[in-house]
């Protein structure tokens, strides 16, 4: 949920800020701003809409500096608009700001600021930051910054400049993502790592209550008691190509084709020459591993899919009971959790804001944590006491692909790592997962050489209003991630059911003409979806099936055959999911929908 970058150094602010928003975009998008400080004073710019407006406003306004701050905003308070759009100011107009996060407090805090005389322009919970930071101002900006953030409530990531100041970049985080950009004669800062990527590699992760000055040759960075901390620099080894499109029309397809490698990225650092896997990064003894009576797997949205599937997973090879839970509803339901308890929190930004309170609130109450995400040095990776990182790569189209593909093979290998040290899974059984999984770079990538048959299903099916998917056991939970990627980037109705639930309600949806995606890999349950299909086709419905190319009697049933390669039936979802995110991604093509960036959505969702 929004981006921010922040500049200070000896070249022109305002084209690196906007190539740093370019970058950062995928974070929010429904207005952008800059303010630069020069001459004596602060010039802010902002626009409602794309990037792009505001590149328009400054190419014919032009402002010039070497000191600004830059903000690509997902609405949170107030609309959409040029007066709500970040950097706000002060009421003189000498101090601006931008933000990321909600201050709760704000109402209260804006009354008392209004009766001190303070003059609101927005309906922001941001604009609050800019007259707090006025009124503690005495001449030092990080003391008036350090005295504001003291009476702010809730989350942000924050950088302030000020006329008084022309010096100085100043930045605050607390519960949203923040990074410092180490350069020479230059540094920065930014909410991830690819708006810094084209200046620098050296970066320092800011803490929760850090508050970092910036100058052009220096960076001082306080705790939240004011003391100095000496942080390490990280070095990201990030192809820039990585944050790139490299040809493709959209990041999303780019990122679907890269989940090939994505999975051997996964697979290959845990798996040793002799075929077992290795998973140094859990510290899980022989001792925890008999102490523990149950797993809860908490994650949202696509994360959340991946959590049911390593449930599934885990319950089959290790033999542990699992819950899975949306993070959103975990925390706020009194879990049954104690020392004995293994939490495994899902997140690919491993920024979530509803994720991570449920990773504290395990934390709290004694939980072992682990975290899988896909972002080195994110708040969650940090909070947890195990890291299992994904290695998918930076994912940038908000809709979440290679990320999700890569958090499958990682609760797999969870599941199967747990699953023999617990002695519930066979050598022989563990060892052919193990190489199964290790075809799955080649089998994914023969589903990708063979897309013409599903961008055609694309092209007569885009136009429907709404689209059921279905599927029994695992397949249930692929359907589940097909549909939210059809609703998000498509913005056509749908919802996934597991089949058998079809007759107790939702069947009275089903007409002529409708669509709906049958998920049928699973041999066990193969006659029972045939039987599903049927019961819809009868009502009318257009049915496009998942299934196993060895299943190619289901084509007396359904419509259209989506096949994926024969696999063992414990895994099929790793792979099955990949036509029903092409399907989703065609479909929005042929919509004319702004597939990197759908309406309403960001990428880090970093408020409750
Ligand atoms: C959907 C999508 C979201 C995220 C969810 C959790 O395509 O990307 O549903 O999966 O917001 O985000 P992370 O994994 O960053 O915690």
């Amino acid at each position: 949920m929004c981006g921010i970058v922040g500049y200070i150094g000896k070249k022109e602010v305002v084209p690196i800020l906007l190539e740093g928003l370019s970058k950062l975009e995928y974070r929010g998008y429904d207005s952008a701003g800059v303010a630069v400080c020069q001459d004596g004073k602060v010039t802010v710019r902002k626009n409602k809409g794309r990037l792009s407006v505001l590149e328009e406003n400054l190419s014919v306004k032009k402002i010039s500096g070497t000191l600004g701050i830059g903000h690509t905003r997902w609405a949170t308070h107030g609309e959409p608009n040029d007066v709500n759009a970040h950097p706000h100011e002060n009421t003189a107009g000498n101090i601006a700001v931008i933000h990321n996060g909600i201050i709760e407090n704000y109402m209260k805090l804006k009354e008392w600021l209004i009766e001190e005389g303070k003059v609101f322009k927005s309906e922001t919970d941001t604009e609050v930051i800019a007259h707090l930071i006025d009124y503690y101002f005495e001449g030092d900006l990080v003391l008036a910054v350090q005295k504001s953030v003291a009476k702010l409530e809730g989350a942000y990531a924050i950088a302030v400049i000020s006329k008084s100041n022309p010096n100085q970049l100043v930045a605050v985080r607390k519960d949203s993502p923040l990074i410092v950009g180490v350069g020479k004669g230059e540094n920065f800062v930014a909410s991830d790592i690819p708006a810094l990527l084209k200046h620098t590699r050296d970066v320092y992760f800011l803490d929760d209550g850090d508050i970092a000055i910036l100058t052009q040759d220096d960076i001082k960075i306080l705790n939240e008691f004011g003391g100095e901390v000496k942080k390490e620099v990280f070095n990201v080894t990030w192809d820039v190509k990585a944050a790139e499109k490299g040809g493709y029309q959209h990041f999303m397809l780019k990122e679907i084709y890269e989940q090939p490698n994505a999975i051997k990225e996964t697979l290959s650092p845990r798996i040793d020459n002799e075929g077992n896997i290795d998973l140094n990064e859990i510290n899980l003894t022989k001792d925890d591993l008999k102490e523990i009576n149950k797993i809860v797997i908490v994650a949202c949205g696509t994360a959340y899919h991946a959590g049911l599937v390593g449930k599934y997973a885990i319950e089959k090879f290790a033999k542990i009971p699992v819950e899975t839970d949306v993070a959103s509803e975990f925390r706020y339901r009194d879990p049954f959790i104690d020392k004995n308890t293994l939490f495994i929190a899902v997140s690919q930004s491993g920024e979530t804001a509803d994720t991570l309170a449920a990773l504290r609130e395990a934390k709290r109450r004694d939980a072992k944590i682990i975290a899988v995400t896909n972002v080195v040095g994110s708040r969650i990776s940090r909070e947890a006491e195990d890291v299992f990182y994904t290695w998918a790569g930076p994912e940038i189209a908000v809709a979440s692909t290679k990320a999700y593909i890569t958090q499958l093979v990682s609760m797999y290998l969870i599941a199967l790592d747990l699953g023999l040290k617990r002695g519930t899974l066979s050598k022989g059984k563990y060892k052919s997962v193990i190489k199964e999984l290790r075809e799955f770079p080649d089998k994914a990538e023969k589903i990708l050489n063979n897309v013409s048959p599903i961008q055609e299903l694309a092209d007569k099916q885009f136009n429907n209003q709404s689209v059921f998917y279905m599927g029994r056991g695992i397949d249930d939970y692929v359907g589940r991630e097909g549909s939210l990627k059809l609703k998000e980037i498509s913005y056509i109705h749908s919802e996934a059911i597991a089949a058998g639930e079809l007759k107790h309600g939702t069947i009275a949806l089903i007409e002529e003409g409708i669509l709906i995606i049958a998920v049928a890999t699973q041999e066990h349950l193969y006659e029972k979806m045939l039987s599903n299909i049927k019961e819809v086709k009868a009502r009318g419905a257009y049915v496009i099936a998942i299934a196993k190319e060895n299943q190619i009697e289901i084509e007396k049933t359904a419509d259209k055959v989506l096949y994926i390669p024969e696999t063992i039936n414990e895994l099929t979802p790793i792979l099955s999911v990949i036509p029903l995110q092409l399907l989703a991604y065609y479909i929005a093509v042929a919509r004319g929908c702004d597939i990197d960036k759908p309406k309403n959505l960001a990428k880090s969702v970093t408020v409750e």
